[in-house]
């Protein structure tokens, strides 16, 4: 992982400053979660439906709010993040709010140095999180390590397929399978586009087949997996609300997919 060490240094510095934006930002919307509202979203919010004692690790938790709506449902969670912004904004909501809470500064492909030998019985993801990360066998070797025999992974992310385009210009421009890192600077940030952000990071795409396959070569078992033609935040250009909660890109109306949802087990 040392050849990929300055582009995490690039990407969490990234994450930092979005963060100070995000967290002021109508998008992610602090206020009415400080009043009790869940930032869970409806395809996470069912499938992490029974979670009230589970124990449970969130990778890439960003600033928290997730990871502590979480907590608010029962679950005793753990929240690991690159960004130090990030985790010091989520170490300060969880003391402020009173929201019980772990959170740890790392790298996921360092939790090893930090979790040592723990397990959980939940491993969580969501929207955004796989793209910043270049080797999926060892992420999935991560997540079956760090889960309870009979315990559950779960990732809710943006579809590869909507990846393949630039969103701004409606046209295709990325490969669908893996061919290593892509380099990208961007003018702000998809919560707080009003702001100028001068933004360089690197990113990666992953197939579904190379996402499943990592999962399925480390012994999970797929128990869920769907696609939704819709996305359920408007975080990127040329997106219109068909309903509530629902964002579809583009201007040509064709039915894309945009999230997938994904279970497994580890037996
Ligand atoms: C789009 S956010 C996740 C979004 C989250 N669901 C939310 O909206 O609250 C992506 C997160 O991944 C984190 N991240 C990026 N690369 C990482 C890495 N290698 N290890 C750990 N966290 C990483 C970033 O710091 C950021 O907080």
């Amino acid at each position: 992982m040392k050849e990929n060490t300055s582009y995490f240094e690039t990407n969490r510095q990234g994450w930092n400053a979005r963060t100070e934006l995000h967290k002021d930002s109508e998008f992610y919307d602090v206020k009415s979660f400080k009043e009790g509202k869940s930032s869970l979203l409806k395809i996470v919010d069912g499938l992490l439906d029974d979670i009230s004692g589970k124990s449970l690790l969130h990778l890439q938790c960003h600033f928290g709010m997730d990871s502590l709506s979480l907590s608010r449902k029962g679950a005793q969670v753990t929240g690991i993040d690159i960004s130090d912004k990030g985790i010091e904004t989520a170490i300060s909501l969880s003391q402020e709010l009173n929201i019980p809470a772990r959170f740890i500064r790392t790298n996921v492909y360092d939790i090893e140095q930090v979790l040592g030998e723990e397990n959980f019985d939940h491993v969580f993801t969501s929207y955004g999180t796989i793209v910043w990360l270049p080797d999926l066998n060892e992420w999935a070797r991560l997540i079956h390590k760090y889960l309870k025999s009979g315990g559950q992974f779960t990732i809710v992310d943006f579809h590869p397929a909507l990846d393949m385009f630039n969103w701004e210009k409606e046209k295709l421009e990325y490969n669908y399978f893996n061919k290593g890192v892509y380099e990208e600077t961007l003018e702000n940030t998809y919560a707080a586009k009003e702001q100028e952000l001068i933004l360089k990071e690197f990113f990666w795409i992953h197939s579904l087949s190379e996402i499943m396959s990592a999962l399925l070569d480390h012994g999970l078992q797929i128990k869920h997996f769907k696609e939704y033609d819709y996305s359920p935040y408007n975080c990127f250009e040329n997106m219109k609300e068909r309903k509530e909660n629902e964002y579809v890109w583009g201007s040509h109306g064709i039915a894309f997919p945009h999230v997938f949802s994904l279970q497994c087990i580890k037996p």
